[in-house]
C-alpha cells in the first residue's frame, strides 16, 4: 500500500543485541534426551543465547535500539514513534515499548507493542511505515525483541532445542524520494491454525492457576510437524506473491533475509525461488529461533558484514504463530 508517490520510508540505522550467555546443543543434551547431532541435522541450530534472570525483553530491546540509533546518527529526541514486535512482553501490560521509551530517554511519543509472533518484526515495520506516511513522523524506532527462554519448557525436548533470546532494531526515516527503502510489504494470517503454536495458559482464556502451571500451560506448545509443513508453504507463497505484486523476479533479489526457524525450511524456500543459498543470510546456527528478533538480528549482521550495498534489493520473509506470515521488499538507499 502506498500513500504518497513522492515520499518513501528507508531503513536509516540498524542494531542488535544478544545476551552473552551461550547455551550449546551439548549442554542441552545434558538437560533433556537429545543430541547435538539430532538438533543440527533437523534444524541447523548449534547454540542459542539465553538472557540472565535480571534481563527482561525491554532491556534487550533498549540495547539493540541504542545501537540502531547510533548507526543512524540520530539522537533520542529525533524519534517520533516507537513500535516493538514481541510475544514475551515484560508484563501483560503496560506494553514493553513504554519501558523501552523510558530506558532510552525518548520523548513522550506514541509507543506500543505488536503481537504477531515470528512475523512480528515485519508486521511492526509495516505499521510504522504506514503511520509515518499518514502522520508525517520523520523517524521511528522499530524493534523485534524476545526473551523466549521465559516461556520455554526446559523439560520438553520437542520445543526447548529450538528457541533463543535476543533483539534487533531499525530506525526508519521518511525521505522525499519515491520508490526507495521499503517498497512493498504483504501480510496475512490463518486463524484456523491458531492452536498449533501457542502459549495456552496465562491469558484471559485460561488465567494462571496452580493447575495451569502444573499442566505447563504457560510454556510454548507446538505441533512441530504441522508447523513445518505450513511454514514451507506460506514462506514460499509469500515470497512469490510479493515479487509478482512488485513486478520483480527472484534474479533481482541481492539478498534474502528469512525468519530463522529451521535450515530445512530455508532450503525449501531457496529451491522454490531458484535462488542459491549463498544469497540467503543465515545465522540460526548461532541464535536458534528468536521469533520477532530473528530478522532484525540477521539484518544487522548482514549490514555490518558488508553484505548489503546501496541499490540492493533485499527480500524479508517470515511466518509464525497465529499462524501469521509477512514479506517485505527493501531497496537499500
Ligand atoms: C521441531 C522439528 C525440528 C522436529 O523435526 P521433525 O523431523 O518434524 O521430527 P518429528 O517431530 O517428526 O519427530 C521425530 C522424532 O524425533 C523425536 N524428537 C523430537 N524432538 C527431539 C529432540 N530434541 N531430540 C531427539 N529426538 C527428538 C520425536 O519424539 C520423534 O520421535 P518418535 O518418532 O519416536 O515419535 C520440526 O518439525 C520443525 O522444525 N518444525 C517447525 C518448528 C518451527 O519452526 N517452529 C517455530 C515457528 S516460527
Amino acid at each position: 500500500m502506498s500513500f504518497s508517490t513522492d515520499q518513501s520510508v528507508i531503513i536509516s540505522g540498524v542494531g542488535s543485541y544478544a545476551p552473552p550467555r551461550i547455551l550449546t546443543n551439548v549442554e542441552l543434551s545434558q538437560m533433556v534426551e537429545t543430541s547435538d547431532e539430532w538438533i543440527r541435522t533437523r534444524t541447523g541450530i548449534r547454540e542459542r543465547r539465553i538472557a540472565g534472570p535480571e534481563e527482561s525483553t525491554s532491556d534487550l530491546a533498549a540495547k539493540a535500539a541504542a545501537e540502531a540509533l547510533r548507526d543512524s546518527g540520530l539522537t533520542a529526541g529525533d524519534i517520533g514513534l516507537l513500535v516493538i514486535g514481541t510475544v514475551t512482553p515484560d508484563m501483560p501490560f503496560p506494553n514493553t515499548a513504554c519501558f523501552v521509551q523510558q530506558k532510552l530517554g525518548l520523548g513522550k511519543i506514541p509507543s506500543f507493542d505488536v503481537e504477531a509472533a515470528c512475523s512480528g518484526f515485519l508486521y511492526t515495520m509495516e505499521i510504522a511505515r504506514s503511520l509515518m506516511l499518514v502522520n508525517g513522523y520523520k523517524h521511528a524506532l522499530v524493534i523485534g525483541a524476545e526473551k523466549l527462554s521465559s516461556i520455554t519448557n526446559w523439560e520438553d525436548r520437542t520445543t526447548c532445542v529450538l528457541f533463543g533470546d535476543g533483539a534487533g532494531a531499525v530506525v526508519l526515516s521518511l525521505v522525499d524520494e519515491p520508490d526507495i527503502g521499503i517498497i512493498r510489504t504483504i501480510m496475512g494470517a490463518d486463524g484456523t491454525e491458531a492452536n498449533i503454536l501457542c502459549v495456552p495458559g496465562g491469558g484471559s482464556a485460561s488465567p494462571s492457576t496452580v493447575e495451569t502451571i502444573e499442566r505447563s500451560m504457560h510454556y510454548i506448545h507446538m505441533q512441530g510437524n504441522q508447523v513445518f509443513k505450513i511454514a514451507v508453504r506460506v514462506m514460499c507463497q509469500s515470497a512469490l506473491d510479493i515479487l509478482e505484486k512488485a513486478g520483480l523476479a527472484a534474479e533481482d533479489v541481492a539478498l534474502v533475509i528469512p525468519h530463522q526457524a529451521n535450515n530445512r525450511i530455508i532450503e525449501a524456500l531457496a529451491q522454490r525461488l531458484g535462488i542459491g543459498m549463498e544469497r540467503f543470510k543465515i545465522n540460526l546456527d548461532r541464535y536458534g529461533n528468536t521469533s520477532a528478533a530473528s530478522i532484525p538480528i540477521a539484518l544487522d549482521e548482514a549490514w555490518r558484514n558488508g553484505r548489503i550495498r546501496s541499490g540492493d534489493l533485499v527480500l524479508f520473509v517470515a511466518f509464525g504463530g497465529g499462524l501469521t506470515w509477512a514479506a517485505s521488499l527493501v531497496k537499500w538507499h
